[in-house]
C-alpha cells in the first residue's frame, strides 16, 4: 500500500520508528559531509607520477616551455583536448587551469564587447540564458554575475526538454545563450541522445545571431560502466547544419589529473576563436606550458587518458553502487526517485515535492551536510522543492555508508511527517 494510502495511526507508527532511528543517529555525533563534487584523495594519487613525466625537458616545438607566449596552448596540449573533446585540433585553444574561467571569459567578452559575430553586446539588451534544471550552480552564478536572466528548461532522461527550448528560443529574441553539460549531465547524470544533440546543434538556423550554446563537456570520459553510451558530436552536427558559430565547446582535466592545477580547453569556429583570443590576449600572455607538456606527455593521447580513467572507475564504482544499494534497499518510490548515473559525478536525488528542505535540514542537524536546497536550480529556487545532489565522491567509503544510511533515515522521518501534517498530527 503506498504511503499516501495509509491510515493516520499506521503512519504515526512509521514516524515513531523514523524519530527513533533518527535519535539514535543524534546520539553518535556525525560529522559527515556529501556536498562536494571533487576527486577523492586516492584518485589523485593516480596522477602523481605526472611529476616523472617532464624528465626536465623544457623545449617542445622549439618552443622554451619556461618562458611567455604561446596564447593558444602547446600543440600537444591541443590535441590532447581535440580528442577528449572528439575535434580537431584546429578547433581547440588550450587555456588555463579551469574550464570554468574560460566559460567566465566567454560570458565576460560576449557581454561587454559582443559575440564573434559583432551583434550587439550581451550587456545592450535584456539577455537571457536557457538552463537545463536541475544543473550546475555555479553556471547560473556566472548569469547572476552578469544579471543575464535565467530561464529554466526541465532536464529528461535525454537531455533538456527540446520542444520547450525550441519553443523559447522561436518566441523570445532576448535569448542569448544556453547552458549544456552534455554528458553525465550534473547533477542528473543524463547523456544527451543523439536527436537532443542534433536538435541543439540547430537552434542556431533560428535563435538570434548573438546566440551561443556554451556546451560544458566536463564529464567527457568519466564512465562507470561499459560499454559506456557515447555522445554524439556537436561540432559534426553544426557543421551539417551550418551553425558552426552557435556553440562553444569546453572541457578539462580537473576530474582526470588534478582539480586545480589541470588543464582547460576550448573549442570553437574560427570567428569564435579569433574573437576569444583577441581578448584573452589582453587578459593573458599565455598559459602554463610547463602543465601542459607534463601533462601531454603523462596523458599521449586518447588510449592513455582512457587506460587512466578506467583507474578512477575502480574506485568510483563502488562508491556510487553503495549509494544506489542503500537508496534501493532502503526506500520505495513512495519516498521519491533517484538516478542511476552510468558516469559523473553526482546521484541526483528527488524526493516527494516540498521535502527537500526538510531532509537537508534534519540531516545538517544530524551532522550530515548536504548540498543547500535549491542549488541545483537558477536563482537557487527548486520551484518544487524536491532535488537533492548527493556527491559520492570525495568521502571515504565507510563515511559514505554512514552518511547514506543517515540520508535514508532523514527521507522517510521528513516524507511521513509531511503525510501526517494535514490530519494535524504533525
Ligand atoms: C559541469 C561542470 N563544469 C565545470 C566544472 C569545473 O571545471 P573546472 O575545474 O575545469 O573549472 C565542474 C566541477 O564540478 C562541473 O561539474
Amino acid at each position: 500500500m503506498s504511503l499516501h494510502a495509509l491510515p493516520q495511526d499506521k503512519l504515526s507508527r512509521l514516524h515513531e520508528d523514523a524519530l527513533r532511528q533518527y535519535r539514535e543517529l543524534q546520539r553518535k555525533g556525525l560529522s559527515l559531509d556529501l556536498t562536494r563534487g571533487k576527486p577523492g584523495p586516492q584518485q589523485l594519487d593516480l596522477a602523481d607520477a605526472m611529476e616523472e613525466a617532464l624528465e626536465g625537458k623544457f623545449v617542445e616545438d622549439s618552443t622554451d616551455l619556461r618562458n611567455y607566449g604561446g596564447l593558444e596552448g602547446l600543440a600537444s596540449a591541443r590535441q590532447l583536448g581535440a580528442e577528449i573533446l572528439g575535434t580537431d585540433s584546429a578547433d581547440v585553444i588550450a587555456g588555463g587551469n579551469s574550464s570554468l574561467s574560460l566559460m567566465y571569459l566567454t560570458v565576460l567578452f560576449a557581454w561587454q564587447f559582443g559575440p564573434a559575430d559583432k551583434s550587439p553586446a550581451w550587456k545592450e539588451s535584456p539577455a537571457h540564458f536557457l538552463c537545463p534544471v536541475p544543473g550546475y550552480d555555479r553556471h547560473f552564478s556566472i548569469c547572476e554575475e552578469f544579471d543575464i536572466g535565467m530561464i529554466g528548461v526541465p532536464m529528461t532522461g535525454q537531455g533538456p526538454d527540446m520542444d520547450r527550448v525550441e519553443a523559447l528560443i522561436r518566441n523570445d529574441d532576448r535569448i542569448r545563450g544556453m547552458w549544456c553539460v552534455p554528458k553525465y549531465s550534473n547533477p542528473t547524470g543524463a547523456v544527451y541522445s543523439d536527436e537532443t544533440v542534433d536538435r541543439i546543434a540547430r537552434l542556431g538556423k533560428t535563435a538570434h545571431p548573438g546566440f551561443r550554446v556554451l556546451w560544458d563537456n566536463a564529464y567527457a570520459v568519466h564512465d562507470l560502466c561499459e560499454p559506456a553510451p557515447i555522445l554524439a558530436g556537436i561540432g559534426e552536427a553544426c557543421r551539417r547544419h551550418g551553425t558552426e558559430d552557435s556553440v562553444i565547446q569546453f572541457a578539462s582535466t580537473s576530474k582526470i589529473t588534478r582539480a586545480g592545477s589541470g588543464l582547460a580547453w576550448l573549442a570553437a569556429s574560427e570567428k569564435n576563436r579569433a574573437s576569444f583570443l583577441r581578448h584573452l590576449g589582453k587578459f593573458t600572455i599565455g598559459p602554463d606550458k610547463i602543465n601542459q607538456a607534463r601533462h601531454s606527455r603523462f596523458l599521449p593521447g586518447l588510449n592513455a587518458v582512457r587506460e587512466h580513467m578506467k583507474k578512477h572507475a575502480a574506485i568510483l564504482k563502488p562508491r556510487f553502487d553503495c549509494v544506489l544499494e542503500i537508496l534501493d534497499g532502503e526506500l520505495g518510490p513512495e519516498y521519491g526517485s533517484w538516478s542511476r548515473p552510468e558516469g559523473g559525478y553526482f546521484v541526483s536525488f528527488d524526493s516527494l515535492p516540498g521535502n527537500a528542505a526538510e531532509i537537508i535540514r534534519l540531516a545538517k542537524e544530524l551532522g550530515v551536510s548536504l548540498t543547500p536546497a535549491g542549488s541545483a536550480f537558477p536563482y537557487r529556487k527548486d520551484p518544487e522543492d524536491k532535488n537533492i545532489r548527493l556527491a559520492p565522491t570525495f568521502p571515504s567509503l565507510d563515511e559514505l555508508r554512514q552518511a547514506m544510511e543517515a540520508f535514508v533515515v532523514c527521507v522517510r522521518l521528513a516524507t511521513v511527517k509531511s503525510l501526517l501534517k494535514p490530519a494535524g498530527h504533525g
